[in-house]
């Protein structure tokens, strides 16, 4: 449901009609109210509350460590920003994996706790219970294949995956079962464009990428990637739209040298 009690524009069923229509879906991250609201404005058709909050807020080094109550509080900050977007929220690692019960009851407490629209995992073949059971209990579950950060350890390298043709035929077949398991929609990241174009011309469902090329049905970003805020990480796929870093830097020097020149406040600005 939207701020205003109404529901949001943007429904798993408007999403298979943007497929259908050939209409591309854009999708951000988000995890706080101020930015939330920004992007809605703008027009964003779904808002991710990615585990990446895990960097991008808290700066660790992986998705890891983050809680299931850290994630609620970010997507609740984001829901009650927002009118237009699906608000998907990313289950945190080892509240999904190996325990279909679990994984059910920590969904089930997302979304009431949250209220968002829906959830995001990582993961096939090796999941496809917890993705069943969670589906089973009405809850939109949007898949995440291909370099999937919550495996970090297992993979040892943040590479582009699906290069060799058994990764890639696996990543189909993963793919194929997460649609026929009642996945709304399926997240590609960083993996050969011509194995997303397979994936995305397969599936009847939306398929989204980040560095998984142009042949996809839409694109997401890490919206402080994307505006140029994180400076440490530039990936091929990574498009910066703005500078904010040095905006930021630039504007926070002029403010302490204001301060130090007694310069501000001045008389306007004083009661
Ligand atoms: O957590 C996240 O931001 C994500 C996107 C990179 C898709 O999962």
């Amino acid at each position: 449901m939207s701020v205003e009690g109404k529901k949001r524009i943007i429904t798993t069923q408007r999403l298979l009609e943007m497929k259908q229509n050939g209409e591309k879906i854009a999708m951000l991250t988000a995890y706080d109210y101020t930015s939330a609201k920004i992007i809605d404005q703008a027009g964003i058709d779904i808002i991710l509350v990615g585990d990446s909050a895990a960097n991008v807020m808290a700066g660790h080094e992986t998705t890891l460590p983050i809680t299931i109550e850290q994630m609620i509080y970010h997507a609740q900050s984001v829901v009650r920003a927002v009118k237009n977007p699906m608000v998907v929220v990313d289950m945190p690692f080892g509240t999904y994996q190996g325990n279909s019960k679990l994984a059910v009851s920590n969904a089930i407490r997302i979304m009431k706790e949250a209220e968002a629209d829906a959830l995001k995992v990582e993961g096939g073949s090796e999941i496809i219970e917890s993705v069943l059971t969670i589906i089973s209990a009405g809850i939109p579950v949007m898949g995440h294949l291909g370099l999937t950060p919550q495996s970090i350890h297992k993979f040892g390298t943040y590479n582009v995956r699906a290069k060799e043709e058994a990764e890639a035929n696996k990543l189909i077949e993963d793919a194929i079962s997460l649609e026929q398991a009642g996945c709304f929609a399926l997240v590609l990241e960083k993996i050969p464009a011509e194995v997303g174009k397979r994936v995305a011309d397969i599936l009847k469902i939306p398929v989204i990428g980040i560095g998984a090329g142009n042949g996809v049905d839409g694109q997401v970003l890490v919206m402080h990637d994307m505006l140029g805020l994180t400076q440490e990480f530039s990936p091929r796929f990574l498009r910066r739209y703005h500078d904010l870093h040095r905006e930021m830097l630039k504007a926070v020097q002029n403010y302490i040298k204001d301060v130090k020149d007694k310069d501000f406040p001045n008389d306007q600005e004083q009661y």
